[in-house]
């Protein structure tokens, strides 16, 4: 069973040192949120996971890292600017506000008055001004999405790659949001990175391409250990749908506080492109005028029969911080030991796990002991495994618990028999392996290490 409570979670992530509230010496800041030495090797590794599936596996999609701030012009073509918002009340009474979409009934969530405003827009992107002066002409956009870093490159990457229809664009950034009320953990926050591909295909191709990527996306987050029974494909209706879209499938997850969007996957037709290149900027022109296209859009591309096209774009979005509250909450589990005890485990899958392996000592002042698991940890890091660490508290006890609880897969103790002092002659050389969830424990030569890691990693 997955986590009883987001409360379990969030203090589980703070005392192992996951995720730590922002600025939280000065009382926080609501919304944000800093990853600790664990939560940034898991968010690391689920990131990983991503772009190894989405770029590495494939032939058809290439990367890109855009800037975070981007020309104003940019956010008014993409329809940012106008549509971009979430509908706000304000509580006459106390003066909070609040999300019109989010309240159940209309009555401040805060004071209980039925005093509200109407709902009017609230333009969500974040607002900054470059350069020494602060007037309006400063003023610029953080991006609300990578995509459009995505959109506005098209040019620079079909002319410097060899690339045809269909192929895909993959980035995984940061994205910022003014959110009314950010809430749930890290579920809604006001800085957070997404994972995004723009595949453009052929009009026409794309409804297909869209049921592509729908499976492609939910088979992989069962491989990052989502329960099938927890991810569910959610058709938005046509009246909810984002300004860009033709349609959009949601996959929800049954996050601790109820089943949220985890990942959309939208059909953004050819709106993008086809704004963008409404602008006759120098570079436009040029390009058109090159390829003696004045007539066509200068971000269209040659299809099969060498005639020009604005490609239709499939985007499967998911937000990193939703993946790892998901990844997380799957993986906490409580388990009855018996005779009275318990423990808390996080059946994290092996590639996700931050620390892969822990070498313990179990007499933290034995120098022998000490110095032969620190050779083992050398030689582990040698072998393409991941983090391994010493971990040489002198209780292997605690060792074990805090190992559990971090998700640390394997556990190898290092103890008297390993030196030869504890009588049995046939144990020299050995250590025990202990496996986190079955707690299964394997007694193996050291210099096997290697090969029964790599065996258990990679199979082979
Ligand atoms: N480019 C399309 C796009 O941005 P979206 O549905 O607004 O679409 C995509 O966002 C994903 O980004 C969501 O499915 C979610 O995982 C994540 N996301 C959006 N807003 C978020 C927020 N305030 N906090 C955390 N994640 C968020």
């Amino acid at each position: 069973m997955p986590a009883s409570s987001m409360d379990d979670l969030v203090a589980l992530c703070k005392r192992r040192g996951f995720i730590y509230p922002s600025s939280a010496i000065y009382g926080g800041l609501k919304g944000f949120f800093d990853f600790g030495p664990m939560g940034v090797e898991l968010k690391n590794n689920l990131k990983k996971a991503w772009w190894n599936h989405m770029v590495y596996q494939r032939d058809d999609v290439v990367g890109l890292d855009s800037s975070t701030i981007m020309n104003t012009e940019v956010f008014n073509y993409s329809g940012h600017l106008d549509t971009f918002s979430d509908p706000l009340v304000d509580c006459r009474q106390c003066k909070g506000r609040f999300r019109a979409d989010h309240l159940e009934k209309p009555i401040c969530p805060q004071c209980g008055s039925k005093e509200l405003t109407d709902p009017r827009p609230f333009n969500l992107m974040m607002k900054t001004t470059l350069g020494p002066i602060e007037d309006p002409s400063a003023v610029a956009y953080l991006r609300p999405e990578t995509a459009q870093g995505i959109f506005v490159n098209f040019k620079h990457v079909t002319d410097s790659m060899s690339v045809k229809l269909p192929f895909g664009i993959a980035q995984i950034g940061k994205a910022y949001r003014n959110e009314i009320t950010p809430r749930n953990f890290i579920f809604r926050v006001r800085e957070f990175e997404q994972m995004e591909l723009e595949f453009f295909v052929k009009p026409g191709d794309d409804e297909q391409w869209h049921e592509y990527w729908v499976d492609q996306r939910i088979q992989w987050w069962h491989q990052q250990g989502l329960n099938p029974s927890r991810l569910v494909k959610f058709e938005q209706p046509k009246e909810e749908l984002a300004h860009y879209s033709k349609a959009t499938v949601d996959l929800l997850y049954e996050f601790p506080h109820g089943l949220e969007e985890l990942e959309g996957v939208a059909n953004r037709t050819d709106y993008d492109l086809g704004s963008h290149s409404k602008e006759q900027s120098e570079l436009g022109l040029t390009a058109n005028v090159k390829e003696n296209i004045h007539s066509v859009s200068r971000l269209a591309l040659k299809g099969d029969q060498n005639e020009w096209i604005v490609p239709y774009v499939i985007e499967p979005s998911a937000g990193v911080e939703r993946g790892i509250l998901a990844v997380l909450h799957e993986a906490y589990t409580e388990e009855d030991l018996g005779d009275g005890k318990n423990r808390v485990v996080l059946k994290l899958p092996f590639h996700l796990a931050p620390i892969k392996i822990a070498v313990l000592p179990l007499a933290k002042n034995n120098e022998e002991i000490v110095k032969l698991a620190q050779s083992i940890v050398s030689k582990l890091k040698q072998a393409p495994i991941g983090w391994v660490v010493l971990e040489n508290t002198g209780s292997v006890g605690k060792s074990y618990r805090r190992h559990d609880e971090i998700g640390t897969p394997y556990c190898i103790t290092v103890d008297f028999d390993t030196i030869g002092q504890e009588g049995n002659p046939l144990l020299k050389d050995t250590v025990t392996i202990r496996d986190r969830d079955s707690l299964e424990q394997t007694r193996l030569p050291i210099d096997q290490l290697v090969s029964f890691f790599m065996n258990k990693i990679y199979g082979a």
